[in-house]
C-alpha cells in the first residue's frame, strides 16, 4: 500500500511540477504541494531503499520548456527546506549548533548568528556578470539547467547592465542570484489592462511575473514593470591577477567571496549596484529568528510585493561551508513560511462551469466571507477527485484559503458541523449547458463536456478566445455581444462573425449606430489574419501563441498544417508528442475542418509568414554545430539569434569549449570571447552569423 502511495505521490508531484514550472499554470496551491512533497519525503525517509534518482524529491524542479536556449548553471541553483512551526525551527537551529560545535566553530553556550531575510514570492533567476557586464540571465529551471532569458531580464530597469565601481574592482565572474517579482500595484494595473484588452488575467503577482519573464517577445516583458531583488550568489571567480597586485594579496583570496558573512555579502552586492532589499537583519538563536518572523508577519500586508515567508541563513560563510548541502537544499538555511490566510464559511451550492475546451470545473457557491482583503463568494473545487478527497458537500461548514491567489479554494469541510441531511457531490453526467454527455478520459482528472461546438458555453468561450487581442484582435466584440450572438445561434462558428451586418447588429438591445459600426470595422480589419493568429484563434488544445507562431513559421501555410502527420508536426522544435497529437486530432475532426473551410468561404484570406516555409531548405544547414552567444549584438537580441540558430538545426550553449563551432560576439563580450580566442574557436559578429544563416 505504502509503495503504491509512493508511486501515486511521485506521479502527482511530477504532474504539479510540470504545470507549475513548464506550463506556468499551477492547479494546486503551494501549501497543498508542500503537503504532498512532505508525505513523499516521509515515506522515503522511512524506506530509503525505495528512493530512486527519478523521484521528485531528488531534484529541484522540472525540465525547462521549449523555446528558450538552455543554460547550465555554473553553480546549481538550490531550493530551501521549509519549517512550518516553532518545533521544526528549533530542530533546525539545534542541528546547526551541534554541527558547528563539533567543528569547533561555535563555543558551548554560544548562539548561532543568522541573517534573516524576506522570502520573496517571485521567480529565482541567476544573473551572470563577466568583467562587470551582464552577459547572461537564466531561470532556475531544474536547478542544474535553466532557460536563457537574457533579453527579458535586460528590460528590468533595476537590473544593472554593468556593475558599479571601477574596472577591475569586481570579480572576473560574478553570478548574482535573486528573485524577479511584480509589485501588487503593478499587478492590479496589469490585470485591469488585460481585462480591457480581453486578454488573459493573471492569478497572482508571481504568475504574472512568470508569464512576463517567459515571453519570447522581450518588448512585452518590458511593459510589465518587473522588479529584481538579489539575495545571494553563484559562481564568483577570483579577480584575474594583475601585475599591480602583490603576491600576498593574491594568496589572501583563499575563497572567492570577498567578505566573511551573508549580511556583508548583501551589502557588497548593493554597493555593486544590485537591488538588495534593506529589511534583512542579523539575529541570534531561535528567539531572534522568531522575533524577525513576528515583526515581518506584521509588515507583510503593507509591503509593496508579496512575500510568502522569511529565510534564515547562517551568517558566517565559513560556518555555511562546514554545514554544506543535502540533496536539494543547503543545511545552513531554512525557509519559515507564513500560513495562508484562512476563514470559515458555508457552502450554499456546488455548480459546475464549462470551459472553452469543455473542461468541467466544480465551483462552490459560498456564504460571503472576508479573507485576505477581499470578500469571497466562490471557491474552486478543481475537479471530481478533489471534491471526493475533501468530501465537500452542500450545507457544509468549510475552511477556505486565499493564498495570495485571486481564486480561493476550499481546504476542508468541518465534519463536526455537518448537518444531518447532506449528501455527497455527484458529478453530473450531462452538461448543464447543452445536455451532452460528460466524459472523463481515464488517467485524466478533468471531466469534459463532449458537446464541442454544440455546447453554447464552449462556443461562447471559443468565440471570446478567437476575437481576443492575441488572436484575431476584434476590438469591440465584448462578452455581452458574444453571449447574444451565440445564444440566438446567429454565430455558431467563427466564420459566422465575418458575415455580420450593421443592420442586424442594430436590432440587438443596447447597440447604437456607433458601436455597431465599430464592431463591423473590427471584423473587417481581421479579414486577412496572419497564419499564426488564425491558428491560435482556432483554440486547438495546447496550441498557445508561441506554438502557433512556430507552426506557422515551419509549415508556411494552413493546408500543410491541416494535413501534417504527428511525425511531421514533431519536427517543429517547440512541439512535443502531446501537442502534436492534439493538433492532428483537432484537424481530424470533420467539424473543425468544416469550420476552417467556412472561414475561407466567408472571404477570410490568410496572410502568410514573411518568409514562407522558412527553414525548409536551410533547416539542417547548421545541424550538429554548437554556438555560444556573448555580448550585445547591434540588432538581434540573444533570443532572436538563438531562435534562428535553433531553427537552422544548430545548438546554443552557455559555455565555450573545444567542441564549440562558433562564438558569436557582440559589444561588451567578456570572458567567453577570450576563451574562444584561447581555444582557437571561430568568432563571428552579427553580420557573420546572418551570412552563415543566409538571412539578409
Ligand atoms: S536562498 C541556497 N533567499 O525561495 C539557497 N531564496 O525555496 C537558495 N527565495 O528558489 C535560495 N527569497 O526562489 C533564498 N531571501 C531568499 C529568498 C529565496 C525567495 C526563493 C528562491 C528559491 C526558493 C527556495
Amino acid at each position: 500500500m505504502t509503495k503504491q502511495r509512493l508511486e501515486k505521490l511521485r506521479q502527482e508531484i511530477n504532474q504539479h511540477n510540470y504545470r507549475y514550472y513548464v506550463l506556468d499554470a499551477p492547479s494546486v496551491t503551494d501549501a497543498d504541494y508542500d503537503v504532498l512533497m512532505r508525505e513523499l519525503q516521509a515515506i522515503e525517509a522511512a524506506h530509503p531503499e525505495w528512493i530512486s534518482p527519478d523521484s521528485p524529491s531528488q531534484r529541484v524542479g522540472a525540465a525547462p520548456a521549449n523555446g528558450f536556449a538552455t543554460v547550465r548553471h555554473a553553480v546549481p541553483m538550490l531550493s530551501l527546506a521549509n519549517a512550518f512551526d516553532e518545533d521544526e525551527l528549533t530542530a533546525f537551529d539545534k542541528r546547526v549548533s551541534d554541527t558547528l560545535l563539533s567543528a569547533g566553530l561555535l563555543r558551548p553556550g554560544e548562539q548561532v548568528e543568522y541573517n534573516a531575510e524576506y522570502k520573496f514570492d517571485g521567480l529565482a533567476v541567476s544573473l551572470r556578470y563577466e568583467d562587470g557586464v551582464l552577459v547572461q540571465a537564466s531561470t532556475r529551471g531544474d536547478g542544474a539547467t535553466g532557460e536563457d532569458i537574457s533579453s527579458n531580464i535586460r528590460t528590468i530597469q533595476s537590473v544593472p547592465l554593468r556593475l558599479l565601481g571601477k574596472e577591475g574592482s569586481w570579480p572576473a565572474v560574478l553570478e548574482v542570484r535573486g528573485e524577479v517579482l511584480m509589485n501588487k500595484e503593478d499587478f492590479d494595473a496589469l490585470n485591469q489592462e488585460q481585462l480591457r484588452k480581453r486578454d488573459k488575467v493573471f492569478v497572482n503577482p508571481r504568475n504574472a511575473a512568470a508569464g512576463s519573464l517567459r515571453q519570447l517577445d522581450p518588448r512585452i516583458t518590458a511593459q510589465r514593470r518587473l522588479r529584481f531583488y538579489a539575495y545571494g550568489w553563484g559562481e564568483i571567480s577570483v579577480q584575474t591577477p594583475s601585475p599591480q597586485q602583490d603576491l600576498l594579496s593574491q594568496l589572501q583570496h583563499e575563497f572567492a567571496e570577498p567578505y566573511a558573512t551573508q549580511a556583508e555579502m548583501l551589502q557588497w552586492l548593493r554597493q555593486l549596484g544590485l537591488p538588495v532589499n534593506r529589511n534583512h537583519e542579523v539575529v541570534k538563536g531561535v528567539k531572534g529568528l522568531l522575533a524577525y518572523y513576528q515583526q515581518t508577519g506584521e509588515q507583510r500586508a503593507h509591503l509593496p510585493f508579496d512575500i510568502d515567508g522569511v529565510v534564515y541563513k547562517v551568517n558566517y560563510l565559513d560556518q555555511q561551508r562546514v554545514l554544506g548541502f543535502v540533496a536539494r537544499a543547503p543545511r545552513f538555511a531554512i525557509a519559515h513560511k507564513f500560513p495562508a490566510e484562512e476563514a470559515q464559511t458555508e457552502v450554499l451550492g456546488i455548480d459546475v462551469q464549462v470551459g472553452r475546451t469543455g473542461a468541467i470545473t466544480p465551483v462552490a457557491r459560498l456564504k460571503p466571507v472576508f479573507v485576505g482583503g477581499v470578500t469571497v463568494t466562490n471557491a474552486t473545487l478543481h475537479n471530481e477527485d478533489e471534491i471526493r478527497r475533501k468530501d465537500v458537500r452542500v450545507g457544509d461548514h468549510v475552511v477556505i484559503r486565499r493564498a495570495g491567489d485571486v481564486i480561493p479554494e476550499i481546504v476542508r469541510s468541518i465534519i463536526e458541523l455537518r448537518p444531518a441531511t447532506t449528501s455527497a457531490f455527484v458529478m453530473p453526467t450531462e452538461c448543464p449547458v447543452c445536455g451532452s454527455a460528460i466524459e472523463r478520459v481515464e488517467d485524466e482528472a478533468i471531466a469534459r463536456c463532449t458537446g464541442g461546438l454544440v455546447c453554447a458555453a464552449q462556443r461562447k468561450q471559443t468565440v471570446a478566445h478567437a476575437v481576443s487581442r492575441k488572436a484575431l484582435d476584434m476590438d469591440g466584440i465584448g462578452e455581452k455581444l458574444i453571449e447574444q450572438l451565440v445564444e440566438s445561434e446567429r454565430v455558431k462558428t467563427l466564420a459566422d462573425l465575418y458575415t455580420l451586418k450593421v443592420e442586424e447588429l442594430l436590432l440587438l438591445p443596447r447597440m447604437g449606430q456607433k458601436s455597431a459600426a465599430n464592431v463591423i470595422k473590427a471584423i473587417d480589419d481581421a479579414r486577412n489574419p496572419e497564419l499564426a493568429r488564425l491558428l491560435y484563434a482556432l483554440g486547438i488544445r495546447h496550441v498557445g501563441e508561441t506554438t502557433a507562431r512556430d507552426l506557422a513559421k515551419h509549415f508556411g501555410d494552413l493546408d500543410k498544417i491541416m494535413s501534417a502527420t504527428e511525425e511531421e508536426l514533431l519536427e517543429v522544435s517547440a512541439v512535443g508528442p502531446v501537442v502534436a497529437a492534439s493538433i492532428a486530432h483537432f484537424f481530424s475532426e470533420p467539424h473543425n475542418r468544416e469550420a476552417v473551410q467556412r472561414l475561407l468561404e466567408a472571404g477570410v484570406r490568410i496572410t502568410l509568414p514573411e518568409a514562407p516555409a522558412e527553414g525548409s531548405q536551410r533547416s539542417q544547414s547548421l545541424s550538429g554545430q554548437t554556438f555560444v552567444l556573448t555580448g550585445t549584438m547591434p540588432t538581434w537580441t540573444r533570443d532572436e539569434a538563438t531562435r534562428h540558430i535553433l531553427g537552422a538545426g544548430g545548438k546554443v550553449s552557455g559555455s565555450v569549449s573545444s567542441k564549440t563551432a562558433y562564438v558569436v560576439a557582440g559589444a561588451e563580450a567578456g570572458s567567453k570571447l577570450r576563451k574562444a580566442e584561447e581555444l582557437g574557436v571561430a568568432v563571428l559578429d552579427e553580420d557573420g552569423l546572418k551570412a552563415l544563416l543566409g538571412v539578409q
